[in-house]
Protein backbone atom coordinates (compact mmCIF):
# COMPACT_ATOMS: atom_id res chain seq x y z
CA UNK A 1 0.00 0.00 0.00
CA UNK A 2 1.50 3.79 -1.02
CA UNK A 3 1.66 6.14 1.60
CA UNK A 4 -1.10 8.31 2.22
CA UNK A 5 -0.57 12.01 1.91
CA UNK A 6 -3.19 14.36 3.05
CA UNK A 7 -1.22 17.44 2.05
CA UNK A 8 -0.50 18.46 -1.58
CA UNK A 9 3.18 18.05 -2.62
CA UNK A 10 3.15 21.61 -3.39
CA UNK A 11 2.03 23.42 -0.29
CA UNK A 12 5.13 24.62 1.51
CA UNK A 13 4.79 24.24 5.27
CA UNK A 14 4.02 27.33 7.48
CA UNK A 15 7.86 28.34 8.84
CA UNK A 16 8.45 30.38 11.30
CA UNK A 17 7.49 33.74 10.35
CA UNK A 18 10.51 35.43 12.20
CA UNK A 19 12.72 33.80 9.71
CA UNK A 20 11.69 36.43 7.30
CA UNK A 21 12.58 39.08 9.11
CA UNK A 22 16.64 38.24 9.11
CA UNK A 23 18.54 40.64 6.39
CA UNK A 24 20.75 38.46 4.07
CA UNK A 25 24.19 38.02 5.63
CA UNK A 26 26.94 40.76 4.63
CA UNK A 27 28.98 38.37 2.64
CA UNK A 28 25.78 37.41 0.79
CA UNK A 29 25.21 41.04 -0.48
CA UNK A 30 28.64 41.33 -1.34
CA UNK A 31 28.31 37.92 -4.06
CA UNK A 32 25.14 39.82 -5.29
CA UNK A 33 27.17 43.02 -5.65
CA UNK A 34 30.37 41.29 -7.39
CA UNK A 35 27.68 39.35 -9.80
CA UNK A 36 28.55 40.39 -13.10
CA UNK A 37 31.86 42.08 -12.65
CA UNK A 38 35.03 40.74 -14.25
CA UNK A 39 38.25 41.38 -12.31
CA UNK A 40 40.87 43.12 -14.37
CA UNK A 41 43.30 39.90 -14.78
CA UNK A 42 46.56 41.54 -15.31
CA UNK A 43 45.77 42.23 -10.99
CA UNK A 44 46.39 39.35 -8.86
CA UNK A 45 43.42 38.93 -6.32
CA UNK A 46 43.53 40.47 -3.11
CA UNK A 47 40.46 39.61 -0.44
CA UNK A 48 40.46 41.76 2.01
CA UNK A 49 36.63 41.45 2.57
CA UNK A 50 36.24 38.88 5.43
CA UNK A 51 37.76 38.81 9.08
CA UNK A 52 39.21 35.30 8.77
CA UNK A 53 42.70 34.92 10.27
CA UNK A 54 45.67 34.16 8.18
CA UNK A 55 48.08 33.14 10.44
CA UNK A 56 48.88 29.48 10.88
CA UNK A 57 47.26 27.98 14.35
CA UNK A 58 50.28 27.48 16.73
CA UNK A 59 51.51 23.86 16.61
CA UNK A 60 50.95 23.78 19.95
CA UNK A 61 47.13 23.79 19.70
CA UNK A 62 47.59 21.78 16.58
CA UNK A 63 49.62 19.14 18.70
CA UNK A 64 46.99 19.04 21.69
CA UNK A 65 44.40 18.36 19.35
CA UNK A 66 45.48 15.74 17.77
CA UNK A 67 46.49 14.05 21.34
CA UNK A 68 43.11 14.31 22.35
CA UNK A 69 41.36 12.93 19.45
CA UNK A 70 40.18 10.10 21.36
CA UNK A 71 37.97 12.40 22.93
CA UNK A 72 35.37 12.16 20.29
CA UNK A 73 34.34 8.66 21.68
CA UNK A 74 32.39 10.01 24.00
CA UNK A 75 29.39 12.67 24.68
CA UNK A 76 30.96 15.87 26.14
CA UNK A 77 29.58 17.39 29.25
CA UNK A 78 27.77 21.20 28.38
CA UNK A 79 29.43 22.91 30.82
CA UNK A 80 32.49 21.51 29.80
CA UNK A 81 35.85 19.85 31.29
CA UNK A 82 36.58 21.37 34.88
CA UNK A 83 40.11 21.48 33.78
CA UNK A 84 38.83 23.65 30.66
CA UNK A 85 36.73 25.94 32.98
CA UNK A 86 39.67 26.53 35.35
CA UNK A 87 42.24 27.20 32.58
CA UNK A 88 39.91 30.24 31.06
CA UNK A 89 39.40 31.27 34.48
CA UNK A 90 43.96 31.46 35.20
CA UNK A 91 43.69 33.67 31.64
CA UNK A 92 41.21 35.83 32.76
CA UNK A 93 43.04 36.61 36.12
CA UNK A 94 46.24 36.72 34.61
CA UNK A 95 44.93 38.50 31.37
CA UNK A 96 42.73 41.38 33.25
CA UNK A 97 44.13 41.10 37.11
CA UNK A 98 40.84 39.92 38.42
CA UNK A 99 41.05 38.83 41.84
CA UNK A 100 37.89 36.18 42.34
CA UNK A 101 35.69 34.26 39.46
CA UNK A 102 34.96 30.99 40.45
CA UNK A 103 35.52 28.43 37.54
CA UNK A 104 32.35 26.40 37.95
CA UNK A 105 30.05 29.08 38.42
CA UNK A 106 30.95 32.12 36.11
CA UNK A 107 32.37 30.55 33.17
CA UNK A 108 31.02 27.95 30.69
CA UNK A 109 33.04 27.10 27.54
CA UNK A 110 30.90 27.75 23.89
CA UNK A 111 31.59 26.87 20.79
CA UNK A 112 32.67 30.10 19.03
CA UNK A 113 31.84 33.22 20.42
CA UNK A 114 28.84 33.79 17.29
CA UNK A 115 26.78 30.78 18.74
CA UNK A 116 26.71 31.79 21.94
CA UNK A 117 26.17 35.81 21.12
CA UNK A 118 23.10 34.11 18.88
CA UNK A 119 22.01 31.82 21.88
CA UNK A 120 22.33 34.28 24.83
CA UNK A 121 19.73 35.99 23.26
CA UNK A 122 17.20 33.09 23.35
CA UNK A 123 18.25 32.73 26.89
CA UNK A 124 17.32 36.32 27.96
CA UNK A 125 15.00 37.67 25.70
CA UNK A 126 10.86 36.67 26.61
CA UNK A 127 9.90 36.68 23.16
CA UNK A 128 5.95 36.68 24.56
CA UNK A 129 6.47 39.75 25.90
CA UNK A 130 6.07 41.37 22.38
CA UNK A 131 7.89 44.58 23.06
CA UNK A 132 11.12 43.66 23.98
CA UNK A 133 13.70 45.72 22.51
CA UNK A 134 17.83 44.82 21.77
CA UNK A 135 20.55 47.36 21.67
CA UNK A 136 23.11 47.04 18.90
CA UNK A 137 25.97 49.19 17.78
CA UNK A 138 25.69 50.49 14.41
CA UNK A 139 27.87 49.30 12.17
CA UNK A 140 28.04 46.46 14.17
CA UNK A 141 28.49 42.04 13.88
CA UNK A 142 25.22 40.79 12.37
CA UNK A 143 24.77 38.19 14.68
CA UNK A 144 23.47 40.65 16.73
CA UNK A 145 20.30 41.63 14.84
CA UNK A 146 19.53 38.36 13.91
CA UNK A 147 19.56 36.43 17.58
CA UNK A 148 17.36 39.89 18.63
CA UNK A 149 14.59 38.77 15.72
CA UNK A 150 14.94 34.93 16.27
CA UNK A 151 14.46 35.60 19.84
CA UNK A 152 11.19 37.72 19.05
CA UNK A 153 12.44 41.33 20.04
CA UNK A 154 13.08 44.07 17.66
CA UNK A 155 16.98 45.39 17.33
CA UNK A 156 17.70 49.24 17.91
CA UNK A 157 21.01 50.79 16.31
CA UNK A 158 22.81 53.19 17.94
CA UNK A 159 25.22 54.80 15.85
CA UNK A 160 28.95 54.46 16.57
CA UNK A 161 30.16 57.05 14.50
CA UNK A 162 33.83 59.78 13.75
CA UNK A 163 32.47 62.20 15.93
CA UNK A 164 31.85 60.13 18.75
CA UNK A 165 35.80 58.27 18.09
CA UNK A 166 33.28 55.49 16.81
CA UNK A 167 32.15 55.09 21.04
CA UNK A 168 28.07 54.31 20.86
CA UNK A 169 25.94 57.01 21.64
CA UNK A 170 23.35 55.66 24.33
CA UNK A 171 22.14 59.18 25.16
CA UNK A 172 20.33 58.39 22.22
CA UNK A 173 17.28 56.59 23.34
CA UNK A 174 14.95 58.27 25.45
CA UNK A 175 13.82 57.01 29.07
CA UNK A 176 10.85 55.28 27.62
CA UNK A 177 12.80 53.21 25.12
CA UNK A 178 15.32 52.04 27.60
CA UNK A 179 12.48 50.68 29.70
CA UNK A 180 12.18 48.47 27.21
CA UNK A 181 15.53 47.35 25.86
CA UNK A 182 16.22 43.76 27.40
CA UNK A 183 19.44 43.26 25.95
CA UNK A 184 22.68 45.41 25.07
CA UNK A 185 25.62 43.92 22.74
CA UNK A 186 28.60 46.27 23.21
CA UNK A 187 31.63 44.73 21.11
CA UNK A 188 34.92 46.29 22.37
CA UNK A 189 37.58 46.01 20.20
CA UNK A 190 34.82 46.76 18.21
CA UNK A 191 34.17 45.80 15.21
CA UNK A 192 34.61 47.47 12.17
CA UNK A 193 36.15 50.15 13.74
CA UNK A 194 38.79 48.80 16.18
CA UNK A 195 37.02 51.34 18.86
CA UNK A 196 37.77 50.45 22.48
CA UNK A 197 35.47 50.71 25.69
CA UNK A 198 37.61 52.77 28.88
CA UNK A 199 36.36 52.68 32.42
CA UNK A 200 34.09 55.21 31.86
CA UNK A 201 32.07 54.20 28.68
CA UNK A 202 32.00 51.05 31.03
CA UNK A 203 30.17 52.88 34.29
CA UNK A 204 28.03 54.64 31.57
CA UNK A 205 26.64 51.76 30.38
CA UNK A 206 26.77 49.97 34.24
CA UNK A 207 24.79 52.69 35.16
CA UNK A 208 21.79 52.27 32.42
CA UNK A 209 21.77 49.21 32.88
CA UNK A 210 21.39 49.74 36.94
CA UNK A 211 18.58 52.05 35.80
CA UNK A 212 16.61 49.93 33.44
CA UNK A 213 17.75 46.53 34.33
CA UNK A 214 18.71 44.93 30.61
CA UNK A 215 21.63 42.54 30.48
CA UNK A 216 25.07 43.70 28.96
CA UNK A 217 26.38 41.05 25.86
CA UNK A 218 29.98 42.18 26.37
CA UNK A 219 31.54 40.97 22.61
CA UNK A 220 35.53 41.10 23.59
CA UNK A 221 36.49 38.38 20.78
CA UNK A 222 39.00 40.36 19.42
CA UNK A 223 40.58 41.43 22.97
CA UNK A 224 43.71 40.42 21.98
CA UNK A 225 44.49 42.39 18.84
CA UNK A 226 45.62 45.48 19.99
CA UNK A 227 48.62 47.76 19.27
CA UNK A 228 49.23 49.84 22.31
CA UNK A 229 47.69 49.67 25.64
CA UNK A 230 45.26 46.00 26.14
CA UNK A 231 41.96 46.87 26.11
CA UNK A 232 40.00 46.71 29.02
CA UNK A 233 37.60 44.14 29.24
CA UNK A 234 34.16 44.24 30.43
CA UNK A 235 34.73 41.81 33.62
CA UNK A 236 38.08 44.17 34.60
CA UNK A 237 35.44 47.47 34.46
CA UNK A 238 32.88 45.37 36.62
CA UNK A 239 35.55 44.22 39.21
CA UNK A 240 37.17 47.69 39.19
CA UNK A 241 33.72 49.68 39.93
CA UNK A 242 32.85 47.14 42.64
CA UNK A 243 30.39 44.63 40.75
CA UNK A 244 32.45 42.10 41.58
CA UNK A 245 29.43 39.68 41.14
CA UNK A 246 28.68 40.71 37.64
CA UNK A 247 25.82 41.47 37.92
CA UNK A 248 23.56 41.60 34.28
CA UNK A 249 26.92 41.21 32.67
CA UNK A 250 28.25 38.16 30.47
CA UNK A 251 31.20 38.56 28.18
CA UNK A 252 32.29 36.47 25.06
CA UNK A 253 35.66 35.61 24.06
CA UNK A 254 37.11 33.04 21.45
CA UNK A 255 40.31 31.70 20.41
CA UNK A 256 39.33 32.45 17.00
CA UNK A 257 41.31 35.53 16.74
CA UNK A 258 43.57 35.12 19.57
CA UNK A 259 45.07 32.06 18.39
CA UNK A 260 44.16 31.81 14.89
CA UNK A 261 41.68 28.50 15.17
CA UNK A 262 38.88 30.03 13.73
CA UNK A 263 37.87 26.55 12.62
CA UNK A 264 38.20 24.98 16.19
CA UNK A 265 34.88 26.76 17.64
CA UNK A 266 36.01 27.31 20.68
CA UNK A 267 34.86 30.29 22.99
CA UNK A 268 33.75 31.22 26.56
CA UNK A 269 31.37 33.19 28.30
CA UNK A 270 32.19 34.44 31.42
CA UNK A 271 30.23 37.17 33.93
CA UNK A 272 27.06 36.65 36.35
CA UNK A 273 26.54 33.11 37.91
CA UNK A 274 22.59 33.08 38.03
CA UNK A 275 22.87 34.19 34.17
CA UNK A 276 24.97 31.48 33.19
CA UNK A 277 22.54 29.32 35.08
CA UNK A 278 20.03 29.54 32.90
CA UNK A 279 22.28 29.83 30.06
CA UNK A 280 23.98 26.61 30.18
CA UNK A 281 20.16 25.20 30.72
CA UNK A 282 19.27 26.20 27.48
CA UNK A 283 22.39 25.26 26.11
CA UNK A 284 22.17 21.85 26.92
CA UNK A 285 18.58 21.68 24.90
CA UNK A 286 20.28 23.24 22.19
CA UNK A 287 23.15 21.24 22.08
CA UNK A 288 26.16 23.40 23.27
CA UNK A 289 28.52 20.91 24.59
CA UNK A 290 32.18 21.16 23.31
CA UNK A 291 33.83 18.42 21.86
CA UNK A 292 36.42 17.11 24.73
CA UNK A 293 39.19 16.80 22.10
CA UNK A 294 38.57 20.69 21.08
CA UNK A 295 38.49 21.33 24.90
CA UNK A 296 41.43 19.67 25.41
CA UNK A 297 43.51 21.93 22.75
CA UNK A 298 41.86 24.66 24.14
CA UNK A 299 42.95 24.61 26.97
CA UNK A 300 46.43 24.45 25.82
CA UNK A 301 46.10 27.86 23.72
CA UNK A 302 44.47 29.35 26.72
CA UNK A 303 47.52 28.53 29.06
CA UNK A 304 49.90 29.65 26.39
CA UNK A 305 50.70 32.98 26.00
CA UNK A 306 53.96 33.14 23.58
CA UNK A 307 51.84 33.08 20.75
CA UNK A 308 49.57 35.49 21.24
CA UNK A 309 52.59 37.93 21.79
CA UNK A 310 53.48 36.95 18.32
CA UNK A 311 50.68 37.10 16.30
CA UNK A 312 49.62 40.07 17.45
CA UNK A 313 53.34 41.62 16.34
CA UNK A 314 52.61 40.15 12.95
CA UNK A 315 49.58 42.18 12.64
CA UNK A 316 51.31 45.28 13.94
CA UNK A 317 53.82 44.86 11.34
CA UNK A 318 51.34 44.73 8.89
CA UNK A 319 49.69 47.45 9.74
CA UNK A 320 52.59 49.74 10.47
CA UNK A 321 54.23 48.29 6.41
CA UNK A 322 50.98 49.70 4.54
CA UNK A 323 49.54 52.71 6.96
CA UNK A 324 51.67 55.16 5.50
CA UNK A 325 50.86 54.56 2.28
CA UNK A 326 47.02 54.61 3.01
CA UNK A 327 46.21 56.42 6.05
CA UNK A 328 46.34 60.57 4.28
CA UNK A 329 44.45 59.61 1.56
CA UNK A 330 41.95 57.38 3.15
CA UNK A 331 41.74 59.14 6.45
CA UNK A 332 42.71 55.92 8.55
CA UNK A 333 44.75 54.86 11.07
CA UNK A 334 45.66 52.07 13.33
CA UNK A 335 42.93 50.63 15.77
CA UNK A 336 42.91 50.75 18.85
CA UNK A 337 42.15 46.94 18.33
CA UNK A 338 41.31 44.07 15.93
CA UNK A 339 42.65 43.88 12.67
CA UNK A 340 40.17 45.71 10.36
CA UNK A 341 41.06 49.25 8.91
CA UNK A 342 37.82 51.53 8.73
CA UNK A 343 38.52 53.80 5.72
CA UNK A 344 36.45 56.92 5.06
CA UNK A 345 35.01 56.25 1.68
CA UNK A 346 35.74 58.57 -1.11
CA UNK A 347 32.68 57.77 -3.33
CA UNK A 348 29.41 55.83 -2.46
CA UNK A 349 31.14 52.39 -1.25
CA UNK A 350 29.32 50.00 -2.91
CA UNK A 351 30.27 52.04 -6.26
CA UNK A 352 34.07 52.35 -4.86
CA UNK A 353 34.15 48.23 -3.85
CA UNK A 354 32.46 46.87 -7.12
CA UNK A 355 35.45 49.43 -8.89
CA UNK A 356 37.56 48.27 -6.78
CA UNK A 357 37.84 44.92 -7.53
CA UNK A 358 36.72 45.65 -11.07
CA UNK A 359 40.07 48.25 -12.10
CA UNK A 360 42.34 46.11 -9.70
CA UNK A 361 40.93 43.03 -8.32
CA UNK A 362 41.07 44.15 -4.74
CA UNK A 363 37.97 42.74 -2.65
CA UNK A 364 36.98 45.03 0.24
CA UNK A 365 33.19 45.46 2.14
CA UNK A 366 31.09 48.09 1.81
CA UNK A 367 30.13 49.60 5.21
CA UNK A 368 26.77 50.25 4.52
CA UNK A 369 26.52 45.97 4.92
CA UNK A 370 27.48 46.06 8.40
CA UNK A 371 25.12 49.06 9.25
CA UNK A 372 21.56 49.72 9.48
CA UNK A 373 19.75 53.20 8.60
CA UNK A 374 19.53 54.89 12.08
CA UNK A 375 19.15 58.25 13.21
CA UNK A 376 18.66 60.22 9.77
CA UNK A 377 20.43 63.00 8.37
CA UNK A 378 22.85 63.26 11.51
CA UNK A 379 24.18 59.93 11.00
CA UNK A 380 25.04 60.47 7.68
CA UNK A 381 28.24 60.68 6.65
CA UNK A 382 29.01 62.80 3.43
CA UNK A 383 32.11 62.15 1.96
CA UNK A 384 34.56 64.31 -0.18
CA UNK A 385 34.87 62.74 -3.69
CA UNK A 386 38.76 62.21 -4.50
CA UNK A 387 40.60 59.63 -6.26
CA UNK A 388 41.54 55.98 -5.57
CA UNK A 389 43.97 55.30 -8.13
CA UNK A 390 47.31 56.08 -5.77
CA UNK A 391 45.40 54.38 -2.23
CA UNK A 392 44.78 51.30 -4.33
CA UNK A 393 48.66 51.31 -5.30
CA UNK A 394 49.30 51.83 -1.99
CA UNK A 395 47.43 48.65 -0.35
CA UNK A 396 48.67 46.43 -2.97
CA UNK A 397 52.31 47.46 -2.50
CA UNK A 398 51.89 46.80 1.07
CA UNK A 399 50.48 43.48 0.71
CA UNK A 400 52.94 42.22 -1.65
CA UNK A 401 55.27 43.39 0.35
CA UNK A 402 54.30 42.15 3.87
CA UNK A 403 51.32 39.99 3.07
CA UNK A 404 48.81 41.92 4.33
CA UNK A 405 45.49 40.21 5.06
CA UNK A 406 43.23 42.30 7.31
CA UNK A 407 39.93 43.39 6.33
CA UNK A 408 39.20 46.84 4.93
CA UNK A 409 35.67 48.18 5.77
CA UNK A 410 34.38 51.38 4.15
CA UNK A 411 32.46 53.60 5.47
CA UNK A 412 28.67 54.13 5.15
CA UNK A 413 28.76 57.07 1.97
CA UNK A 414 25.26 58.16 1.01
CA UNK A 415 27.01 60.49 -1.52
CA UNK A 416 25.85 60.26 -5.24
CA UNK A 417 27.26 58.86 -8.06
CA UNK A 418 28.75 62.00 -9.35
CA UNK A 419 30.58 63.67 -12.10
CA UNK A 420 33.45 64.64 -9.52
CA UNK A 421 33.53 61.20 -8.09
CA UNK A 422 33.74 59.64 -11.95
CA UNK A 423 36.80 61.68 -12.67
CA UNK A 424 38.52 60.21 -9.26
CA UNK A 425 38.10 56.72 -9.61
CA UNK A 426 38.85 56.94 -13.74
C1 LIG B 1 32.50 41.13 16.33
C2 LIG B 1 32.57 39.66 16.20
N1 LIG B 1 32.06 38.91 17.19
C3 LIG B 1 32.09 37.57 17.14
C4 LIG B 1 32.64 36.91 16.05
C5 LIG B 1 32.58 35.41 16.03
O1 LIG B 1 33.81 34.82 16.19
P1 LIG B 1 33.93 33.30 16.64
O2 LIG B 1 32.56 32.67 16.55
O3 LIG B 1 34.85 32.69 15.68
O4 LIG B 1 34.41 33.31 18.04
C6 LIG B 1 33.19 37.65 14.99
C7 LIG B 1 33.77 36.96 13.84
O5 LIG B 1 34.29 37.49 12.91
C8 LIG B 1 33.15 39.06 15.07
O6 LIG B 1 33.66 39.83 14.10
Amino acid sequence: MGIVTHVPPDVVPSLNPRLARLQPYPFEKLRALFDGVSPDPLYQAINLSIGEPKHPTPALVKEALVAALDGVAVYPATAGLPELREAICGWLMRRYGLRAIDPMSHVLPVNGSREALFSFAQTIINGDSGDALVVCPNPFYQIYEGAALLAGATPVYLNATAESGFKVDYGALDESTWRKVRLVYACSPGNPSGAVMNLSDWKRLFELSDRYGFVIASDECYSELFYGTPPMGGLQAAESLGRSDFRRLVVFSSLSKRSNAPGMRSGFVAGDAALLKSFLLYRTYHGGAMSVSVQKASIAAWNDEAHVVENRALYADKFNAVLPLIAAPLETCMPEGGFYLWIRCPIDDTVFSRDLLRMRNVTVLPGSFLARESGGEKSRQELRPRGIGCAEGAMRRGHAAHHAVFQLSLKRNHARRTENHRSGVG
